[in-house]
């Protein structure tokens, strides 16, 4: 029977469920050398924790981190709350000698990527690994693309378009954590430009130099507070029920940024691009071939190889489904498409494999790829803020 590997769940809403998922399916479906259990779950909501707990077999659930990180049982902990907590919940988890998991982007700040950093390698002198929910990068069709670019199937690249564009920030949209800067850093920048740099790294095996010709842009600046209406001062005996927030982050960002081997990319993000729901698109163009990726249709890659003669060349439409292409093999037979969660049923295996000192199907990402991300948005802001180029900071 498999060595048991304790998770400790912080956080239980999207990602929370997302996560559970993961954790669980990952040991129906692959043969792992550690089997994640779930241990015990902590988060704010008290009146459905039990219920989710319930649902998915966490074995305890309490409203306090320090409760999780108290737990014996609990050997990893995974961060699944918003940003602003990420860094004091990964502290003290990694001073209470767990392993930690944390959802994107890792902080707030380059600040506090960094001392988020700094404790992940000090931790990583006892034996302590970090990991960072870049889940896109377990998209069958994306590994496809990583192991086609390591062949050299692409040659030299030039140019790398990457765009994130999603449309559920309208004025609608009522006012949360995602619209704050205080809790989540940025906006379109931080929670869907991290997942896009991450790829670009991981897929080019190249580093960020610089950012330039960064532009903002917040419309909605005002949202509704339907959910927990707040006093307009606080302690005040008169004080009347607010019904606006002031939302005060980016909805839309563009920049472009150099990657060390000279390839320019460009970035744009969104949440106001109607019609678009969650297209996260690559384009690769090198010397020797191109690749095109996007999410809205996760289980293709199209790849044109330059090499050929030029009367046969254009886009193939390949389908990530083969046995051959990874993590498939553990799935359906061909054809039989994968989904959102699967990425993160992936990351669950490959930190199993890691944690018992077998190699994960791709390298897994860590609170080192974490700061570098976080270099790039700190870059990009500060670009936008200054109009000028700007250089990547090192950790
Ligand atoms: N990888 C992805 O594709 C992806 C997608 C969505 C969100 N995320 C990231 O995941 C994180 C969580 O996002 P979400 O969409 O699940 O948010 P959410 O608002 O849906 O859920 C946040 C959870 O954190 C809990 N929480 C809040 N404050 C807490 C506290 N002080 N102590 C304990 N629990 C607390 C809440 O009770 C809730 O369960 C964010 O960092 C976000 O950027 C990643």
């Amino acid at each position: 029977m498999a060595k048991r590997l304790g998770i400790g769940l912080i956080g239980q809403a999207f990602m929370g469920k997302a996560h559970s998922n993961a954790w669980g399916q990952a040991t129906r479906f692959f043969n792992l050398p550690l089997e994640p259990t779930f241990a015990h779950v902590a988060a704010r909501d008290q009146n459905c924790l039990a219920a989710f707990a319930g649902r998915f077999g966490w074995e305890r659930w309490s409203r306090t981190l320090s409760a999780l990180l108290r737990d014996p049982a609990v050997e990893l902990v995974d961060i699944v709350t918003p940003n602003h907590l990420h860094a004091k919940q990964a502290l003290a988890a990694f001073e209470a000698g767990k392993h930690v998991a944390c959802e994107k982007p890792l902080a707030r700040s380059l600040d506090e990527a960094k001392q988020m950093l700094q404790a992940a390698r000090k931790a990583a002198g006892k034996g302590q690994k970090s990991y960072v929910w870049f889940n896109y990068r377990r998209c069958p069709a994306i590994g496809l693309a990583y192991q086609l670019i390591r062949e050299g199937r692409l040659g030299r690249i030039y140019e790398v378009r990457a765009s994130y564009l999603q449309s559920w920030g309208g004025p609608g949209t009522p006012m949360s954590w995602r619209f704050e800067k205080s809790k989540a850093g940025s906006g379109a920048l931080g929670d869907l430009g991290a997942h896009l740099v991450d790829l670009v790294r991981f897929l080019t095996g190249e580093e960020f130099l610089h950012v330039e010709g960064a532009a903002s842009r917040t419309f909605i600046r005002e949202r509704s507070l339907s959910q927990g209406l707040k006093p307009s001062k606080a302690g005040s005996k008169t004080s009347k029920l607010q019904t606006k927030g002031r939302s005060n982050v980016d909805d839309l960002f563009g920049f472009f940024a150099g990657l060390s081997g000279g390839a320019l990319c460009s970035f744009e993000v969104s949440r106001l691009a109607s019609g678009r729901l969650n297209q996260n698109r690559l384009e690769i163009y090198g010397d020797q071939g191109a690749l095109i990726f996007d999410f809205e249709e996760m289980n293709v890659l199209r790849f044109l190889d330059a090499t050929l003669p030029r009367r046969e060349q254009g886009f193939r439409r390949i389908m990530a489904t083969d046995t051959s292409h990874p993590w498939v093999s553990a799935w359906w037979p061909e054809g039989h498409l994968l989904g959102y969660e699967h990425g993160f049923v992936h990351m669950a295996a490959d930190i199993c494999r890691d944690l018992a000192g077998e190699s994960p199907e791709l390298p897994l990402p860590t609170f080192e790829d974490g700061y570098q991300v976080q270099a790039v948005l700190d870059a990009a802001l500060r670009s936008a803020c200054e109009g000028k180029k700007q250089k990547i900071s090192k950790a």
